[in-house]
């Protein structure tokens, strides 16, 4: 999900590492008008807002590009959550100041959540930037980019309470036709002590269902097959009809989004475990089509420090909530985000992390250590008093595990039958097909003719390692 993650790959439906910073594209024709290039980095939302941001900018008569050399507008859609996040920023736009330099007139924007966090600080640092523009101000993209023409520097970082784009459609980018994102909401109103959401994402607010629903059998209709929605905590979703005052949650849409077509698989993410309900993981077990896969973060397996995280729940807690999950749905997948070495963090607490891992039997998990983020209630009230080298060590420790856990998690999948989404060619070789099952997993298998991205084939595993599945059709 994160450029700086020193994670598992493979088994992931969150944002490939390898595919941080992914220039989007899609065949143009325009040989007049302007061009726009975007890099996008962090979570799906940010690559989801990127598709936002393009569909402001196609009405305004832009097109896209993959050629930074040859835009006249270059956007970076930015991520704080941790330091590092941000020192990947910083390297792309000292290469962005040398193509601007070669080519004067073009308009460098910093967008996302560092632009928000920096605000006009930014403005002051980075002198070559001329559009800094937060999460919540796309719309006004436009009139922004006018001001920059006229040589002043654009800004717009104001956090709205019922910004949600829905009225927007996006411009897919970089999109493989078969899987596409929807935001359900925008913004977080958990405060987890290490995290900096709340403040570069402002207040949650969902999205009237109607336009979800319709964005999802829009995508149908053009033949995409799966549809991810997307919020920092999908399960306290919740939308009240201004005209009939019903409410919708999170279950409901699940179910609405489910009943467009059988052939249209639903995934979500991300899960809180406080908030998660039995009505969810029901709903889930009831429909077919939705995917029995939960990224369920537990970010540490220690009641204590989970306190100090402000998470709300402790460990027995989640561990009720995993054992519903396995209980109402015995082929569900659960995947986890950890931190390692917070603050004031113990041996034996790292310990209860790593028994976490092997307790859950995680699909795959990503991992990181703890990066004290300005401003967040952790850096107030907390020292950041767990050396680097020991954060890396206990980091180190829990890969090592998942790993392992990942491996083992595969193996069992050796002689099962999946029903399995054909995404494109695999990686490695274009006479192989790539898809995933229900849980989440990539599968890797030779192709047969007649068959193409979007369709739907039974796959029989006969290899797994620790990222991978690999396998042959059946029937
Ligand atoms: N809304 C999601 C996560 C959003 S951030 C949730 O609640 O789970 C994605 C992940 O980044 C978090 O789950 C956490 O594991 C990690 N993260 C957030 N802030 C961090 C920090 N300051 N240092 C290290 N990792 C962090
Ligand atoms: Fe950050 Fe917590 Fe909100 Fe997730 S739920 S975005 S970790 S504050
Ligand atoms: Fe990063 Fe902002 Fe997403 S901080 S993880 S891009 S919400």
């Amino acid at each position: 999900m994160y450029n700086d993650n020193p994670t598992l790959k493979g088994i992931s439906k969150e944002i490939d590492e390898k595919k941080q910073g992914e220039v989007f594209f899609q065949g143009t024709d325009a040989k007049t008008g302007k061009h726009f290039y975007i890099e996008s980095y962090g979570c799906q939302m940010n690559f989801s807002d990127s598709e936002i941001v393009a569909s402001i900018l196609a009405g305004e008569g832009y097109s896209p590009t993959r050629n930074m050399e040859e835009s006249d507008l270059i956007l970076i859609n930015t991520c704080s959550i941790r330091e590092k996040a941000e020192d990947t920023v910083r390297k792309r736009l000292r290469i962005f100041d040398k193509v601007k330099s070669n080519r004067p007139g073009t308009i460098v924007g910093v967008l996302g959540c560092m632009a928000e966090r920096l605000k006009q600080k930014f403005l002051e640092e980075e002198k070559l930037v001329d559009l800094v523009v937060g999460p919540d101000a796309y719309r006004d993209l436009p009139k922004l980019i006018g001001t920059a023409e006229e040589g002043d520097k654009g800004i717009n970082v104001f956090l709205s309470r019922e910004e949600t784009y829905a009225d927007i459609s996006p411009l897919r980018l970089g999109t493989n036709g078969v899987s596409a994102f929807i935001s359900i909401m925008r913004g977080c109103d958990n405060m987890c002590s290490f995290c900096v959401v709340p403040f570069t994402r402002g207040r949650e607010r969902s999205r009237n269902a109607f336009s979800i629903v319709a964005e999802a059998t829009d995508l149908y209709e053009k033949g995409y097959r799966e549809v991810t929605l997307l919020g920092q905590n999908v399960d306290s979703y919740k939308w009240e009809n201004p005209e009939s005052k019903n409410v919708v949650n999170f279950a409901h849409l699940l179910e609405r989004v489910a009943k467009i077509h059988p052939d249209l698989r639903i995934r979500f993410s991300t899960s809180h475990p406080k908030d998660i309900t039995d009505e969810v993981l029901h709903t889930m077990a009831a429909y077919e089509n939705i995917c029995k896969y939960i990224h369920l973060p537990v970010q540490s397996g220690n009641s204590r420090v989970l306190k100090l995280m402000n998470r709300t729940y402790d460990r027995e807690w989640y561990k009720e909530r995993v054992e519903s999950i396995y209980r109402i749905m015995p082929d569900c997948a659960i995947s986890s985000d950890i931190i390692a070495g917070f603050c004031t963090e113990t041996e034996e607490e790292h310990q209860d992390s790593l028994s976490m891992v092997e307790w859950a039997n995680y699909s795959m998990s990503y991992m990181f250590f703890y990066s004290e983020r300005p401003g967040t209630l952790a850096h107030r009230k907390y020292e950041d008093d767990i050396p680097l080298a020991i954060k890396k060590r206990r980091l180190q420790e829990i890969i090592r595990l998942q790993n392992q856990v990942s491996f083992r998690h595969n193996q069992a999948d050796i002689g099962k039958t999946f029903k399995v989404l054909i995404e494109g060619d695999s990686k490695k070789s274009d006479q192989e097909f790539k898809g995933r099952n229900s849980q989440n997993k990539m599968i890797v298998f030779p192709k047969k003719e007649g068959l193409k991205a979007g369709d739907y084939v039974q796959v029989k595993v006969h290899e797994a390692t620790s990222a991978t599945l690999k396998g042959e059709l059946v029937g």
